[in-house]
């Protein structure tokens, strides 16, 4: 049975009313689109639609009616439906939760949230097919027996896993995160895992997993994605992912684009002099990713308010004037064409288990408040899409 957008949006937004503690503030931020004056009534994809672009969100699996970043939970699924033409799974498809051993998959949630996005008509990207860090990996990979042949038994473990998962959502997946962080920030080597020490080297493993993908999702815009970002910092980190894109072009691997996740952190009160204080290195390195023919994602994006004060109008500000300077930077580059947030709801985010504030306040990193009220980003996001070159 499909759903359209709309029935879905309304159906979701009746049932909100019933969940949850938030869900009645959903669906009076759904009912009455005039009172955030923010986009047109079908919200941020319906504005994007109009420049070639697409906004999107990670959502997460969880049981019926959980108060989750979940399509189970109505009044998530409603800010989905609501705002998204694009979807990717938080933590669903990391081998830590797909992979129980190194012969078994499980994919059940995995085809839970990605049939219920096929429902909605939302295509789903595909996060990822391999985090290359040792704590990212599934604990009995680090200690797993290569055996008398170590580097056929990687070779074979690493293709097998990305057949398996591109092969099962074949067209339904149409980009792939392949290889998530795997520049050490530090001193912008690659980390090595059991897996790459196996196969012989971090490089080789990459390599493969590029190649892999391509042959068993020849369909698929394929992914490098980091977190190297513009703030004091990174240069080390943006400098090696430099380095690993430049030995992907030279030795012919088929990486498509470079993801770039935008987990942000703003700088100061005064963000528009922030972006202006950061805007030029910043372009510098895309300049020299789009140089070599990557095309860019943005892929992750939230924005951690740590060094702001207290007061939420003045962080809510802050934090919206950093997205839409950042925003039109990114959006000048013609090739980008995806814009997807990590989480839409301050309620759920990620960001609250990582670098809490001094102050210990909760962060407001995300488009909607922890009661699901539209916040000054998403207008902010907006404005920028508004404001964006339309694409062909
Ligand atoms: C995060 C999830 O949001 C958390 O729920 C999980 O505990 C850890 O991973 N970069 C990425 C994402 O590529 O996969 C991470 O997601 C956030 C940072």
């Amino acid at each position: 049975m499909a759903i359209t957008r709309r029935e879905g949006l309304h159906a979701l937004a009746g049932l909100a009313t019933a969940a949850l503690p938030g869900a009645s503030a959903a669906a009076a931020t759904l009912a009455d689109d005039a009172s955030t004056g923010t986009a047109p009534a079908g919200g941020l994809q319906a504005l994007a639609a109009t420049r070639g672009l697409r906004v999107g969100s990670c959502f997460a699996w969880s049981r019926p009616d959980a108060d989750r970043g979940s399509f189970a939970n109505p009044a998530y699924a409603a800010l989905l439906l609501r705002d998204c033409g694009l979807l990717v799974p938080e933590n669903e498809m990391k081998w830590q939760a797909i992979r129980p051993s190194a012969t078994r998959f499980d994919l059940a949630r995995l085809d839970a949230m990605i049939d219920w996005a096929d429902e909605a008509r939302l295509p789903v990207r595909g996060h990822n097919l391999l985090w290359h860090q040792p704590k990212w990996m599934p604990a009995w990979e680090e200690t797993h027996d290569f055996g008398a042949n170590p580097s056929r038994a990687a070779h074979d473990l690493l293709v097998t896993h990305v057949d398996t998962v591109c092969k099962r959502y074949g067209a339904r997946i149409r980009s792939y995160d392949v290889v998530n962080e795997a520049v050490n920030p530090a001193d912008g080597t690659l980390y090595d895992t059991a897996l790459s020490r196996a196969l012989g080297s971090p490089q080789a493993t990459l390599d493969l997993a590029f190649h892999a993908a391509r042959a068993a999702a020849p369909h698929a815009q394929l992914v490098y994605n980091d977190y190297m970002s513009w703030e004091p910092g990174n240069a080390t980190h943006r400098a090696g992912v430099l380095r690993l894109l430049e030995g992907f072009k030279a030795r012919g691997v088929p990486v498509d684009a470079l993801g770039v996740q935008s987990h942000l952190v703003t700088q100061g009160v005064d963000a528009r002099a922030s972006v202006q204080a950061l805007e030029g290195e910043w372009r510098r390195f895309l300049d020299a990713v789009t140089a070599m023919g990557y095309g860019l994602v943005v892929t992750e994006l939230d924005v951690r308010d740590n060094a702001l004060p207290a007061d939420i109008a003045v962080r809510d500000r802050a934090v919206a004037e950093f997205t839409r300077g950042y925003l039109d930077i990114m959006l000048s580059y013609p090739s980008l064409r995806d814009v997807l947030l990590w989480g839409m709801t301050d309620r759920y985010s990620w960001i609250e288990g990582f670098e809490p504030r001094k102050d210990k306040l909760p962060r407001r990193p995300c488009p909607y408040d922890a009661a699901f009220r539209a916040k000054p980003m998403r207008a902010a996001i907006a404005a920028a899409i508004a404001a964006a070159p339309p694409r062909a």
